[in-house]
């Protein structure tokens, strides 16, 4: 459910009409709705209220500040995976103490800003990041709280980009391994072992995969304690899929009842760290119609947003929903893609859908753009990056400004021997 609506045939946003914003904004831009990503925020949280957790939201998903304070002054931790992503949760307000920090490959300048901010834990994913960790908190005279990334080796039954829980993806330790590494990481000083995580995949749309996974963390934590290793967290990871189109994923609801039956006797606080769940059909992208042509046996509707500003439907052959911003019931229906300017084949957020036959200088929204949009997003080909904007009510608020042809080359320099005498 989201607050993308039609009145009247003008779509929307809770109680802001597209076309203002698009008048006075321009175009393209990312827009969410408020109320929906507190409305999802809230119905995840509460339904793990009976057990202890943390709901830590995935930064990679949709890092703006504005959005992730949302989820702050819910009570929200922040599940992160860079420096960078860790400076933009504390600018947002976050908690060190909720903050988990995922990821294979941790730099030590990043490792040190997190141990220096002192938060809750590392979910390490192999035996030369523990010795890494403990070393740099050594230097810095103070413990990490780790836990280790478990590979369940369960088959998420997602597209195999986006497929993390396999033996064969790069992610985590796997479950034996992990138990010698345990032993090693409680040989080490300056480490406090907390948890055990997991990560199976995204755009998970099933239950059972994570109930698979659970048993093999609850067996492993059965045998870490009874080697003397206390685990208090349990880090389930994200994962959890969205409607994009015909897809039928359990409502939260549902998800954290299988989970909290598989799971409560566990004895431990669960983390969380959802990402599209929340924040996917939260969003979309507003384009503008540049120009519609037909080629030979073949229809296009070219808009001004492109593989830069949305990369999914290029990369993973995603589908995202198009609609009109503005209904006409007495234009008819034409097969076409949907591309953008971008010089490459592969950009386009639709092939041969049907579609209501747009003219030039329409508006179109594409839907469940508020996950991995803006932040997959690049200037390739020299495209300054779009506005993200965020509504609430009747008013809208630009949380991010369009970047202008000068931020396209800050930073760039000419080398003295090219400068004009
Ligand atoms: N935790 C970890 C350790 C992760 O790697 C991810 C996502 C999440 C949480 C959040 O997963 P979510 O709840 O959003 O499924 N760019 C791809 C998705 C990549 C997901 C990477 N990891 C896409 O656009 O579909």
């Amino acid at each position: 459910m989201n607050d993308f609506d039609y009145k009247n045939d003008h779509l929307f946003c809770e109680e802001v009409q597209v076309e203002t914003i698009a008048r006075e904004a321009g175009t393209p831009f990312y827009l969410y709705s408020h109320r929906t990503l507190l409305r999802h925020f809230r119905v995840f949280d509460a339904a793990f209220a009976e057990v202890p957790h943390i709901v830590c939201f995935a930064v990679k998903a949709n890092s703006n500040t504005s959005i992730l304070r949302i989820f702050v002054r819910e009570g929200g931790g922040m599940d992160i995976v860079s420096g960078g992503e860790l400076y933009r949760a504390l600018k947002a307000g976050a908690e060190p103490e909720k903050i988990v920090y995922s990821g294979v490959g941790k730099r030590d300048e990043e490792i040190d800003f997190a141990l220096q901010t002192g938060i809750l834990m590392f979910n390490v994913e192999s035996a030369q990041e523990l010795e890494t960790i403990n070393a740099r908190a050594e230097r810095l005279g103070v413990r990490a709280g780790i836990g280790l990334r478990v590979n369940p080796d369960v088959d998420p039954q997602t597209h195999p980009h986006i497929s993390t829980g396999l033996r064969e993806n790069k992610f985590g330790i796997d479950v034996e391994a992990s138990l010698i590494a345990y032993r090693q990481a409680a040989g080490m000083k300056h480490l406090d072992i907390k948890g055990v995580s997991c990560h199976i995949g995204s755009q998970v749309t099933k239950i059972s995969p994570f109930i698979d996974a659970i048993a093999r963390l609850k067996e492993l934590i059965g045998r870490l304690r009874e080697g003397g290793i206390m685990i208090r967290y349990l880090d389930l990871g994200g994962g959890l899929g969205i409607t994009y189109d015909r897809e039928t994923p359990p409502h939260p609801s549902e998800y954290a009842r299988a989970i909290i039956d598989a799971a409560k006797e566990m004895d431990c606080t669960f983390i969380f760290e959802p990402g599209r769940v929340i924040v996917g059909n939260a969003g979309a992208l507003v384009s503008r119609v540049l120009y519609t042509k037909g080629n030979v046996g073949k229809r296009f509707i070219i808009i001004d947003a492109g593989m830069n500003d949305l990369i999914r439907p290029s990369l993973y052959g995603s589908y995202h929903k198009i609609q009109p911003v503005l209904r006409r019931a007495e234009r008819g229906e034409i097969t076409a893609d949907v591309v953008g300017p971008i010089c490459e084949s592969g950009d386009f957020v639709a092939k041969g859908r049907k579609l209501p036959a747009f003219e030039r200088g329409e508006l179109l929204a594409v839907m469940s753009a508020g996950a991995y949009g803006f932040t997959m997003s690049s200037t390739y080909n020299s495209r300054p990056r779009i506005p993200e904007i965020l509504v609430r009510d009747d008013r809208w608020h630009v949380i991010r400004k369009r970047e202008t042809w000068g931020d396209l080359i800050l930073g760039e320099e000419i080398p003295e021997f090219m400068r004009d005498k």
